[in-house]
Formats: C-alpha cells, structure tokens, sequence
C-alpha cells in the first residue's frame, strides 16, 4: 500500500483531537476512510468521522496498517495510552506528537527509531484556520506533518527542538491569553458603565475586528496606526495599557507556560 494511502490514526479525541478531525473531514484534507480513531469515550467529532468512513477504536491488527501515529492525548498521559498501540505499528510509522512539553528523546524511547515530528497547532485548524509550527530533524517525518496541517494552518518551521515551547505558549495557549484579555476588556467595558451584555457583546466585536485585520497578512504596527490617530482616544488607550505593563503582562504569560512545558516534559 502507497504511504498516502495508508491509515493514520488518532489517538486521543479531546478537544485537540476533535478540532483537527473536523478540521481535516471539513478540508477534505484527509480520506476519512483512511482515519482510525483511538478515544475511551465517544465523541461527536469521531463519530461524524465514523459516518464518513472512519474506523473508530478498531481491532489492534488493523492499527499495524497505518503509517502514522498522531499523538493528542495528555503528555501525562502518553505512555500509558501508546502502550496498546506500539507493540502493534509498523516500525517505518511516523509519530507525529501534538503534545507540549514531551521531547522527541521521550517519545524515541518508546517508538524506537520511528521517525518524530512535533507539532504544536491551535484548535482553529476545526476552521481550518489554525496555526502549527512543527519540528523535526527528519526530513520524512517533517513532510508528513506538513501533509497533515498545511491544508487546516498556517505552518510555521522550526529549526530547533527547544523552540517547540515558546511556539506552544506564543501559538498554541495564546488564543487563551487574548481571550482572558478580551473579557478583561469587557470588564473594563462594564466599569465605564456598560451593561454586561453590551459589554461582552462589543469586546468579542473587537475581537471579530482584530481577527479581521490580521487575517489581511498586513504588519500589526500597521493594522494599530490605522486605528490610532495622533492624539486620539486609541493612541491614549495604547500608552496607558504600555504605562500599566501590557509587555510585562505578556511576557510573565509566557514564560509561565514555557516553563510549564519544562514541567511537563518527561
Ligand atoms: N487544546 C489545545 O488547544 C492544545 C493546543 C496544542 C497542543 N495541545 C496538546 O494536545 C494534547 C491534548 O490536549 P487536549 O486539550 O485536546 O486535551 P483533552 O481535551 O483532555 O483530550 C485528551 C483526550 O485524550 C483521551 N484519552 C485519554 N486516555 C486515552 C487513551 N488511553 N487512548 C486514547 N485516548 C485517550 C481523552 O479521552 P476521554 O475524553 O474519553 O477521557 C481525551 O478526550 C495535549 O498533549 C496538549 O498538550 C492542546
């Protein structure tokens, strides 16, 4: 059987797993009749697979088929989850990890000389519009994921295994920093005498705006001075949120998650 014909299987549906299935059987990226999904609970994700032609928690014989492996279980979780399925993949199976903070000499240690890519996506690739950056020192393992993402993110390379944490915290969590910060806004939005609703209403609006602009590939000091007239309310807005620590603020998140990833790692 040709490698592009081969099976890939998923294991783990949550809310990564099922992001990148519905992103996948929306792009029709991928033959759902190629996917085999491991998950212990169902989920609506891999049982809208299922009907399309996916094989969800199949027999173990059938897993040996596949040629590669997507991790998107817990990295707490890993070893335990991989231990039914290693004994059974084929040794040229590519693993492809979405996991943060487990290092490729870990996942070696248990798939052996399986080649390894690590991807670290956003749960937008269900849109289709997610972002992953991904790396590998093989050039196989490299293209295999590109397969799997280019077609649901914007793919960034990474040369560096090490990078993989600062892409996790300025990729993979950051859409949850700007959320916090968009409820923050909303917050602020409500202490200037909106009601919540309004207030929620409007911050996600801006959001949806922001969104927009970056979606044009134009420069964000750009997209900021287009909004921001010298001696207007953006521009005051803007050197009040600089005063009160806005790069501190993003640079304390970021190094949390870094050295949570550090934690992780095993
Ligand atoms: N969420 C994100 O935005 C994001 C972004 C980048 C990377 N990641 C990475 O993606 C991974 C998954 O994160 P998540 O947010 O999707 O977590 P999650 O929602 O908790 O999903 C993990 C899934 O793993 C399943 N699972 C547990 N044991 C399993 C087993 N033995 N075999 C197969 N599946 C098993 C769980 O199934 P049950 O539900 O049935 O218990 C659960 O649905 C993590 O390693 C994380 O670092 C996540």
């Amino acid at each position: 059987m040709h490698i592009s014909d081969r099976p890939i299987i998923l294991l783990g549906c949550g809310r990564l797993g099922s992001a990148l299935l519905e992103g996948w059987l929306a792009s029709r990226a991928v033959d759902p009749a190629r996917l085999i999904v491991l998950t212990p609970s169902a989920k609506p994700a891999a049982e809208a697979a299922r009907e399309r032609g996916a094989r969800i928690n199949p027999s173990t014989e059938v897993l040996g088929e596949a040629a590669t492996l997507v991790l998107a279980v817990k990295p707490g979780l890993w070893r335990e989850a991989s231990g039914p399925v290693v004994s059974a993949l084929a040794v040229d199976a590519t693993v492809v990890s979405l996991m943060a903070g487990v290092r490729a000499h870990s996942l070696s240690a248990v798939f052996g000389t399986r080649p390894i890519a690590r991807v670290m996506p956003t749960t937008a690739v269900a849109q289709g519009r997610g972002v992953a950056a991904i790396w590998s020192d093989e050039e196989g393992a490299r293209t295999v994921a590109h397969a799997l993402f280019d077609p649901v993110a914007d793919t960034v390379d990474l040369a560096e295994e090490s990078l993989i944490d600062a892409a996790t915290a300025v990729a993979g969590s950051a859409p949850a920093f700007i959320h916090a910060y968009v409820e923050a806004l909303a917050r602020a939005g409500q202490a200037a005498g909106l009601d919540a609703e309004a207030a929620g209403r409007l911050a996600r609006g801006a959001l949806r705006s922001a969104g927009a602009g970056a979606e044009t590939g134009a420069p964000l000091s750009d997209l900021i001075a287009r909004i921001a007239s010298p001696g207007g309310t953006t521009e005051a807005g803007l050197k009040a949120q600089a005063a009160a620590g806005l790069d501190a603020v993003a640079m304390a998140a970021v190094q949390a998650a870094v050295a949570r990833a550090g934690e992780l790692g095993s």
